[in-house]
C-alpha cells in the first residue's frame, strides 16, 4: 500500500495525474504521506507546487492532514464495507495464478441465521464467453434494464479484441483480462475459471451463469433470478454416457483422482452457486489430470467441470443445464448445434422452448426447464426484439 502511494507520488512529480479511482481507497495513506513529504522536503519545491496546482481537489481533502500532529490524532477506522467492496472495474493486472488464489477465499464463519453479517443482496453473475462482439447485446440490455444491483456482467473475449460499448451500456468496461481459447481444449476451461474467479471477487455474486454471444434469455430477469434463488441445486449437465463419446474419452492415467465410473459428460453451459464456483477456481486435484490427459478427441469443456463437481458435490447438481440447444439439425453425430436466424424466430418457436420441456425442478416434474437458448445468429436480433415484450416478458 505504502509503496503504491509513493509510486503515485513519483507519478505526480512527473505531472502525470494519478487515476482518481486509485487515489480514493488510499486517501488515508495519501494524507499521511503528503504530510510527511511536505514536512520532509519543504513546501516550496516546484514539483509539489505543480502537483498542488493540478490536484486542488485532492489537496483540499488532504490539507487538514498537513497540520495534524503526527502522533495522537485518531486515524479514521475502516469499517467492514472497505473489505467487501467489489472491484470498481473488471480489468486488473493480476496473473491467472494470483487471481485464482484470491478468488478461492471463502468465508467460514457464518453471520447470524446462517447469512452474512451485513445486508447482502445476492446477485447473478452473467459470464459471457465470447470471441469478440456481442451482436445480441441490445436484447440483453433490455433484459437487464431496471434490475441494477441484482446482477453483474463479465465478458471474456479473444485477448486482442477491445469491446467498444458506450458508458450507458450494461457491458461498458465489463471485459476481463482474457487469453486465447481453443475449441474443445483446456484453454476453454481456463477461460471459464477466469470468468468465475473475476466474478467471485464481488462477494455479492451468489449465482454464476455461463453464456455465449449466441445465447438469449427466455424469461424476464425476475423469473430468471427466482429460478436460481428458489432452486436447491445448481444446473450443471452431468451424465454417465457409456458410449464412445462418453466413457470412451476417459484416460486410465486420470486414476485414482478420477475413476472410470466417475467420468461424466455434459454441455458446457452451466450455472453454479458460490460454493461450487469457489470449488472450481480452487481445484488443484482434478485440473492437472484433465490438462494432461484430456486432449482432443477428449473435449475438456464437456468433462472437466461436470466430472469434478459430480465427484465433489454430487447432490448439489441437477445434472441438467438451463441452456437450450438443438443438436437435431445436422444428424446424430453433428459437431455443432443448429444456429437460428431471422426466419426461424416465431412466437410458436420461442414458446415451445420456454414451456415445452420435461425436467425435474426441486424434486418436482416441471415443463419450465430452460432459461436461456442458443445458438442465435445476429440476424435473429430484430425479430427477437420485436417479440420480447409479448413472448419473453421483457423489453
Ligand atoms: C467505437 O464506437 C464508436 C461509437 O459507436 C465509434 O464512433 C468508434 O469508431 C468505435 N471505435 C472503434 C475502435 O471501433
Ligand atoms: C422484480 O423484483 C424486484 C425485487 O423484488 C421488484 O422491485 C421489481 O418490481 C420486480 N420487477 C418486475 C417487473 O416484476
Ligand atoms: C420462487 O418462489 C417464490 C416464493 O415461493 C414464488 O412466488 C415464485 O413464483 C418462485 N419463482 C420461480 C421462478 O420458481
Ligand atoms: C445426478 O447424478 C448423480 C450421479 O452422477 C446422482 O447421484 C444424483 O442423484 C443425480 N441428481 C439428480 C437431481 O438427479
Ligand atoms: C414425473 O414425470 C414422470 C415421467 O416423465 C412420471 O413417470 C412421474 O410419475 C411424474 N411424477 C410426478 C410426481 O408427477
Amino acid at each position: 500500500m505504502q509503496a503504491r502511494v509513493v509510486e503515485s507520488m513519483e507519478d505526480a512529480k512527473q505531472a502525470v495525474p494519478p487515476e482518481p479511482r486509485r487515489v480514493l481507497p488510499a486517501a488515508g495513506m495519501l494524507k499521511l504521506s503528503l504530510g510527511f513529504l511536505l514536512l520532509g522536503v519543504g513546501v516550496g519545491l516546484p514539483a509539489i507546487g505543480l502537483f498542488l496546482a493540478r490536484h486542488s481537489e485532492a489537496v483540499a481533502a488532504a490539507a487538514p492532514a498537513l497540520f495534524r500532529p503526527c502522533v495522537g490524532a485518531p486515524e479514521e477506522e475502516e469499517a467492514l464495507e472497505r473489505w467487501i467492496r467489489p472491484p470498481a472495474r473488471a480489468r486488473h493486472a493480476m496473473a491467472d495464478e494470483e487471481l485464482l488464489w484470491l478468488a478461492s477465499f471463502a468465508p467460514r464463519a457464518r453471520g447470524r441465521s446462517g447469512g452474512y453479517p451485513f445486508r447482502r443482496v445476492p446477485k447473478v453473475a452473467f459470464m459471457f464467453l465470447a470471441h469478440g462482439p456481442l451482436p445480441l447485446a441490445p436484447l440483453w440490455e433490455r433484459f437487464f434494464r431496471a434490475n441494477e444491483g441484482r446482477y453483474s456482467i463479465y465478458v471474456h473475449t479473444m485477448p486482442l479484441y477491445r469491446a467498444n460499448f458506450t458508458s450507458d451500456s450494461v457491458f461498458y468496461r465489463r471485459q476481463i483480462p482474457s487469453k486465447n481459447v481453443e475449441w474443445g481444449q483446456m484453454t476453454m476451461c481456463d477461460a471459464e475459471r477466469r470468468l468465475l474467479a473475476n466474478a467471485l471477487l464481488d462477494i455479492s455474486n451468489e449465482w454464476f451463469v455461463l453464456v455465449s454471444e449466441s445465447c438469449i434469455p427466455l424469461f424476464d430477469f425476475n423469473t430468471t433470478y427466482q429460478y436460481f434463488q428458489n432452486s436447491s441445486q445448481s444446473f450443471v449437465m452431468s451424465i454417465d454416457d457409456p458410449g464412445r463419446d462418453g466413457r470412451g474419452r476417459y484416460n486410465l492415467n486420470m486414476a485414482p483422482e478420477v475413476e472410470l465410473e466417475q467420468w461424466r459428460k455434459g454441455w458446457q453451459w452451466f450455472q453454479v452457486d458460490r460454493e461450487l464456483a469457489v470449488a472450481i477456481v480452487g481445484d488443484t486435484v482434478y485440473y492437472p489430470k484433465f490438462k494432461e490427459f484430456c486432449r482432443p478427441g477428449c473435449y475438456a469443456d464437456e468433462h472437466y467441470i461436470q466430472t469434478m463437481l459430480t465427484i465433489e458435490a454430487t447432490h448439489r447438481l441437477a445434472n441438467r443445464t438451463v441452456t437450450w440447444v438443438d443438436w437435431s439439425r445436422g444428424g446424430p453425430n453433428a459437431a455443432h448445434p443448429a444456429t437460428f436466424g431471422r426466419g426461424d424466430i416465431t412466437e410458436e418457436f420461442l414458446r415451445g422452448i420456454r414451456e415445452g420441456g420435461a425436467c425435474m425442478y426441486n424434486d418436482r416434474n416441471s415443463t419450465m426447464c430452460f432459461l436461456f437458448a442458443r445458438k442465435f445468429a445476429p440476424s435473429a436480433l430484430e425479430p427477437l426484439l420485436e417479440l420480447a415484450p409479448t413472448v419473453l416478458g421483457f423489453g
